[in-house]
């Protein structure tokens, strides 16, 4: 599966595009991959305030796969993830998403990416208040432009596939941290993104919550979403495909729990009659 059917995307198929894919060298693997960062670095500030969140990052993510990032606070996770997310541009060096240089981009095709290709979960949930699940679920669909019947359709089909059924009437406040969340995980599937990005989804999130989460990302990458996920908790990271380390704005380690083709780790409370499931 590839970012098709965005003009950023399309670029990747002009002629020429193929002879500056840094895939395309020697030494890459068969499968492109989605996503490679060279020499990335990200410094904040200048002169003697300069802080150095990122050091000469080199960095390949498989379409398919599942991510998770772990390290001390300020060792420069959400600063590569922010980077991943089109959130944010290098200081140097390149990242280059589905054979589109990430650098060459202007403001309307980063936002065209970030509102297509990339569903973002964050710690604090980000939900607008006083603004009910379904509307807040319908927002990205509102800027991708889509028809009214569709919007409705394609929010409560994502509130639906998190368990939210029948909370789409309610607003944020009237919810649990964890039904919040779930909540912001159907915003961020609701435009079916090829990427989840979620920095510490369940890091205000109780055990029954947490659990909740994993599932669904479960789900979502055994159905071939690709996930990056932020975590401190071990026992999280422990259900992602591969976990890489970062420590002062590197990464330190780079460890692999279960092959990308296939399903990840699988929760607990997923059966196994589960892991051949489809997302709907
Ligand atoms: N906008 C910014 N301006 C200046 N410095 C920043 C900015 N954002 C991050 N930093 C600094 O960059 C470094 C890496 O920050 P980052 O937020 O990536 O860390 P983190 O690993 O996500 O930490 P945490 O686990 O606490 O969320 C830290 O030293 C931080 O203070
Ligand atoms: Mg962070």
């Amino acid at each position: 599966m590839a970012l098709g059917g965005s003009p950023v995307a399309d670029r990747a198929l002009e002629p020429g595009a193929d002879e500056s894919d840094p895939s395309a060298g020697p030494d890459s693997s068969p499968e492109r991959p989605l996503m490679v960062l060279t020499g990335v670095s990200k410094i904040y500030g200048a002169g003697e305030i300069a802080v150095h969140a990122l050091r000469e990052v080199d960095f390949k993510l498989e379409l398919g796969d599942y991510l998770a990032i772990i390290g001390s606070s300020g060792s420069g996770k959400s600063t590569l993830m922010n980077i991943i997310g089109c959130l944010d541009q290098p200081t140097h060096g390149s990242y280059w998403l589905d054979g589109i240089d990430v650098g060459s981009l202007d403001d309307y095709e980063l936002s065209y990416i970030r509102n297509r290709q990339i569903g973002l979960i964050f710690q604090s949930f980000n939900l607008i208040p006083r603004t009910t699940v379904a509307r807040n679920v319908e927002l990205p669909l509102i800027y991708a432009r889509l028809p009214k019947a569709e919007r409705r359709e394609r929010a409560r089909a994502a509130i639906e596939a998190v368990g939210l059924g029948n909370r789409g009437s309610h607003v944020p406040s009237e919810l649990s941290g964890g039904q919040q969340q779930r909540a912001a995980i159907a915003r961020a599937i609701v435009t079916e993104p090829a990427i989840i990005l979620a920095d510490e989804p369940t890091g205000n999130l109780d055990t029954a919550s947490t659990r909740d989460v994993l599932e669904i990302f479960f789900r979502l990458n055994a159905a071939g979403r690709t996930i990056v996920m932020i975590t401190h908790e071990p026992d999280v990271a422990a259900h992602a495909k591969r976990v890489i380390q970062v420590a002062d704005g590197q990464i330190v380690a780079d460890m692999r729990q279960a092959p990308v083709a296939g399903p990840p780790p699988a929760p607990e409370s997923v059966s196994p009659d589960h892991l051949q499931v489809a997302h709907t």
